[in-house]
């Protein structure tokens, strides 16, 4: 059984300030792609199942559990991380069924209802040896804190951190989800800001649309858990295309699918690579 609490192992990257991979799951081929890529390169992974991935499916258990029993079978530790929940419900489901670690989501709470609710869902989860991230309230713009104005006041990300007892917050530095091209700009001196005084490690969302060199630098200058799915997306989604392209008759599913899982499997391990480069 390789399953690890977020906690765990992102204390143990913080050190030698490598980032550790975060990645989205929403068919079972991701979890094992992303599993396969961790095996490869001998490096932790953070399996992330988020809310939206919930809803696309109609309930966490199928897809849950199925990610659950593929990390438990690795050699290296498996995260099995709660994304972007804004449910109370759905991050007790997730206890139950074994995740590892959850994300509460308030940002779209005002800032002291966001305070009191992650705090009660620490509270719970810590009692359960489950680990917590959560991120500070919206800021404004349709992405909120993952907007690419939005910053993250140093003082203000200590202070949640205090209030909440979180294992791992998110900060808004300059990216944005959902990007399909790798050009923003992460604002480095804001994250080293940030490091310094906020004492647990720090979480990059939407990075999909950040460079292989600043997803590097970013790390340099104290991120931690660096998470990606679009991009990954994107190499599964265009292998899937120029499969079926090069060979129109096929109709075996699992010819196609397995031809993107080898893909994100690839991409996954050099990722997984570049970010524990020390
Ligand atoms: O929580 C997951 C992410 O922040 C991934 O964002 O799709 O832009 O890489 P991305
Ligand atoms: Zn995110």
């Amino acid at each position: 059984m390789t399953l690890a609490r977020l906690d765990v192992v992102l204390a143990a990257a913080v050190p030698g300030h490598m980032g550790v991979g975060a990645f989205n799951v929403i068919q079972i081929e991701h979890a094992e792609a992303l599993v396969a890529a961790a095996e490869r390169t001998g490096l932790p992974v953070i399996l992330q199942v988020s809310e939206n991935a919930v809803r696309y499916h109609g309930s966490l258990a199928p897809i849950g559990l199925a990610t659950k029993a593929v990390a438990a079978a690795a050699s290296v530790p498996c995260v099995l991380h709660l994304d972007h929940a804004e449910s109370i419900d759905l991050v007790d489901e997730a206890v139950a069924l074994g995740f590892t670690s959850v994300m509460f989501d308030g940002s779209r709470l005002d800032d002291d209802t966001n305070r009191r609710v992650t705090r009660s869902v620490v509270d719970r989860c810590h009692g359960a040896g489950v680990s917590v991230e959560a991120e500070l309230g919206e800021i404004g713009g349709k992405d909120g804190v993952h907007a690419p104005g939005a910053r993250t006041d140093p003082g203000d990300a200590t202070r949640f951190v205090a209030d909440t007892g979180v294992d791992a917050l998110a900060v808004a530095v300059g990216s944005s989800h959902a990007m399909t091209s790798r050009t923003a700009r992460l604002d480095l001196d804001l994250v080293a800001a940030i490091h310094a005084r906020v004492p647990v490690p720090l979480v990059l969302h939407g990075s999909s649309g950040v460079s292989d060199a600043d997803l590097v630098a970013a790390v340099r200058a104290g991120m931690t858990k660096v998470n990606i799915a679009t991009h990954l997306n994107a190499t599964f989604t265009s292998t899937v295309r120029e499969f079926l392209a090069a060979n129109p008759d096929v109709v075996d599913t699992r010819k196609y699918l397995g031809a993107a899982r080898a893909a994100v499997t690839d991409e996954a391990a050099r990722l997984l690579q570049l970010l524990a480069r020390r």
